[in-house]
């Protein structure tokens, strides 16, 4: 059992077989995440640096405590206290890195395309943890995890992302991975907020945030990303929440169960009330859970997947 790629980079070109792949192993590895000692031996061979040139809290705790659970050796590097400030590059910094003998790299960092590069100066392999506003994998995999824990299975089901379509790195990942996996993918907001090139991916737009409720069966709603937004792209943080905030009183008018999701930080009162958040139709903190089992799963098929599980 091994991906076809030896990195993992985006969704994009991710076959089914290895979504199905991921998403059975981190089953598995979320049944030994249940247990009274959650950690298997099956990374002690494997040594992992977690870099972080951009901020981050759930998707570097996950990474670390994933590694863990596998009994990886973790270093963690971020770029605020290292030499980056120095004037070092990305490709010096990982290679030397990679010189104390390493084989994984965790990133995150706010250039899209980052990825591609260090794959081309380094050896080892990586991951990417978020790369500007062009993909994150493994959180579309923990969302897919959710929503098959939840409805079985993804054919012809209908998932909407609300929101800051532009600047989300999740958006991408999830319409890449969604639809691989037969799902009928949509987005809904603004037009200021969704890229307009996106129809040409076979997503449908909504700009009605009650019409997309209607015709879906989830609701992934993204963050408004404000600190990826140089203008003002709706008027206000009010009106943006009146036009295309999730609330109660909008999900109360549908007479059958819908699934929220939200990759987090959320901010309550502007793209999702807190009583929706914290409300039935929610699985965020289920997100945030299966997120160390996927993250489990895609460090043991790129790193040890010849290992069985123990
Ligand atoms: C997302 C990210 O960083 O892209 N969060 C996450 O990884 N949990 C989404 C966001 O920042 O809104």
């Amino acid at each position: 059992m091994a991906l076809q790629s030896r990195h993992l980079l985006g969704l994009r070109d991710i076959p089914a077989e290895d979504i199905t792949s991921i998403l059975d192993a981190a089953v598995s590895f979320k049944e030994i995440l249940s247990r009274p000692i959650p950690k298997v031996p099956t990374l002690r061979h494997v040594t992992v640096v977690n870099a972080f040139f951009e901020n981050s809290t759930r998707t570097r705790i996950s990474f670390e405590l994933a590694e863990k659970r596998l009994s990886a050796d973790v270093v963690n590097f971020s770029s605020s206290a290292s030499s980056v400030n120095k004037g070092e590059t990305l490709i010096d910094t990982i290679k030397n890195i990679e010189a104390m003998k390493i084989d994984l790299v965790v990133m995150r960092h706010p250039l899209p395309g980052a990825h591609t590069l260090l794959i081309k100066h380094c050896a080892s392999k990586v991951i990417n943890a978020g790369d500007g506003a062009h993909e994150h994998p493994t959180q579309a995999l923990l969302d897919m995890m959710t929503i098959r824990e939840q409805v079985g299975s993804f054919d012809k089901l209908r998932v909407t992302l609300v929101g800051d379509i532009s600047h989300s790195r999740v958006a991408l990942s999830n319409i890449y991975g969604l639809q691989t996996m037969g799902a009928k993918v949509a987005v809904c907001g603004p037009p200021t907020l969704i890229p307009r090139h996106l129809e040409n991916l076979g997503v449908k737009v909504y700009h009605d945030v009650d019409e997309a409720i209607a015709k879906s069966d989830v609701l992934n709603v993204l963050r408004i990303q404000q600190e990826r937004q140089d203008q003002g792209l709706f008027p206000s943080i009010r009106e943006y929440h009146a036009g295309f905030g999730i609330t109660s009183a909008r999900l109360d008018k549908l007479n059958r169960p819908i699934l929220i999701l939200h990759p987090g930080p959320i901010n309550r009162g502007v793209e999702l009330d807190g009583d929706v958040a914290d409300g039935p139709h929610s699985v965020i903190l289920q997100q945030v859970t299966n997120g160390v089992a996927v993250r489990m799963a895609v460090l043991f098929l790129l790193a040890g997947g010849e290992n069985e599980l123990e």
